[in-house]
């Protein structure tokens, strides 16, 4: 196999997929290319408007599960050095009085596979957030979304991944033509997010669609992420991370099949009237804070969910093709599991030489 392979995508999937590869393979000759790279704002671009922590969804998916436990490992580590602008934080996950009777006060419906990983135990009553009635804790994460971006980028570059704007392809197979070396790719990773519902030649049968959330990044601190279940409207929720740079990032929502990047405002009022009632810190001056909540910005992002879960698999018609794409809510804390399995189909793909 010769040994030239284009990426498409430069969010945190395509870039992390790049490094993995690179670290693994010196000889790899790998063109990264995306209409959108780290620094850019669009709707068009997921990666920039995540929280993020680690928290796995997995649930009973023994699959994604193995996808996040490679990540946790690896953000743990990654928190060791400050250029990436990840800590490590304390996790706090609290429910209503709400959440827990429609969770039948089952404290089962709040247990996770990764409880024995990542350390979690069931908080006192006087841990508790306030309106809260049960609450568990781990050792997670936080990753701060811009720094961790750059931090990717100039890790590829360093070791010779090239990154190169283009305008938005139309059909994945053009790009196989990107490389930088000017010659027809062997290997081409296809990394474009929630762009593959605009894009052709995907044989895909599964639907890739947004669910859209919104994040609130305020100058308020707190010292570790706090979620809170439950919320009286549906597909609602409230998430804060503490950024390591200062600030924190308020959510959330997951409106499913919405599109829009449009700011709902009245979203935006409940977000950060839970904030002030569950974590009431943020606006008390004794903790150094101002006494109202400092808004900065407002951002709208769309989670490239895809049914059935996240794709990562060779295409079923064309070998040199390797597709990696829909991870949904989770695409931080999976990226370095999805890293993984599309360098080992990437090794796989060395009998075919001829191609
Ligand atoms: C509000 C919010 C909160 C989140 N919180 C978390 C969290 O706490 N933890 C977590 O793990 N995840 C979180 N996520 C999810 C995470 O952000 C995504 O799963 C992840 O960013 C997806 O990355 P991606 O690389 O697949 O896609 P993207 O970041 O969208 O990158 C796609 C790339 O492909 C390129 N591209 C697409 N189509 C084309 C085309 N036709 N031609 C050329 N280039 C193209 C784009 O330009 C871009 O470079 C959150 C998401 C949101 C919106
Ligand atoms: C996002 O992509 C779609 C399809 O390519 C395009 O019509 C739209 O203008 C883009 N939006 C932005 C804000 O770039």
């Amino acid at each position: 196999m010769s040994n030239s392979i284009v990426i498409v995508g430069a969010g945190v999937i395509g870039l992390t997929s790049a490094l993995t590869l690179k670290k693994e393979n010196k000889d790899l000759d790998i063109t990264v290319i995306a209409s959108h790279l780290p620094g850019d704002i669009s709707i068009n671009y997921t990666s920039p408007f995540a929280g993020a922590n680690w928290q796995s969804f997995a649930g009973d998916d023994v699959e994604v599960q193995k996808i996040d436990e490679i990540g946790y490992h690896e953000f743990i580590r990654l928190a060791d050095i400050p250029t990436s602008g990840v800590w490590k934080k304390k996790n706090v996950n609290c429910v209503t009085q709400k959440g827990w009777d429609d969770a039948q006060r089952d404290p089962k419906a709040f247990a996770n596979w990764f409880d024995k990983l990542a350390n979690s135990r069931v908080l006192e009553k006087n841990e508790l957030v306030p309106g809260t009635v049960y609450g568990t804790v781990f050792d997670g994460v936080v990753i701060s979304v811009p720094i961790y971006l750059s931090y990717l980028v100039q890790q590829c570059l360093e070791i010779g991944i090239v990154l190169q704007r283009i305008a938005p392809l139309k059909n994945i197979e053009d790009a196989r033509a990107l490389h930088h070396s000017g010659k027809k790719a062997s290997l081409l990773i296809n990394c474009a997010g929630l762009g593959v519902s605009r894009l052709n030649g995907l044989n895909d049968k599964k639907r890739t669609y947004a669910v859209k959330g919104q994040v609130v990044l305020v100058s308020n601190k707190i010292d570790h992420v706090i979620c809170v279940e439950g919320a009286k409207h549906p597909n609602e929720m409230l998430y804060a991370f503490p950024r390591k740079e200062g600030g924190t990032i308020i959510g959330g929502c997951f409106l499913v099949d919405q599109w829009s990047s449009k700011e709902d405002k009245t979203i935006t009022q409940r977000i950060l009237g839970r904030a002030v009632r569950h974590i009431p810190q943020l606006i008390d001056p004794a903790t150094g804070n101002p006494d109202h909540l400092d808004v900065v910005k407002v951002n709208v992002g769309l989670r490239p969910f895809r049914e059935d879960g996240p794709r990562i698999e060779r295409d079923s018609k064309r070998p040199w093709l390797i597709h990696a794409y829909g991870a949904g809510g989770g695409g931080y804390q999976g990226s370095y599991g999805f890293a993984e399995k599309v360098a080992r189909l990437v090794r796989e793909s060395k009998p075919e030489a001829k191609l």
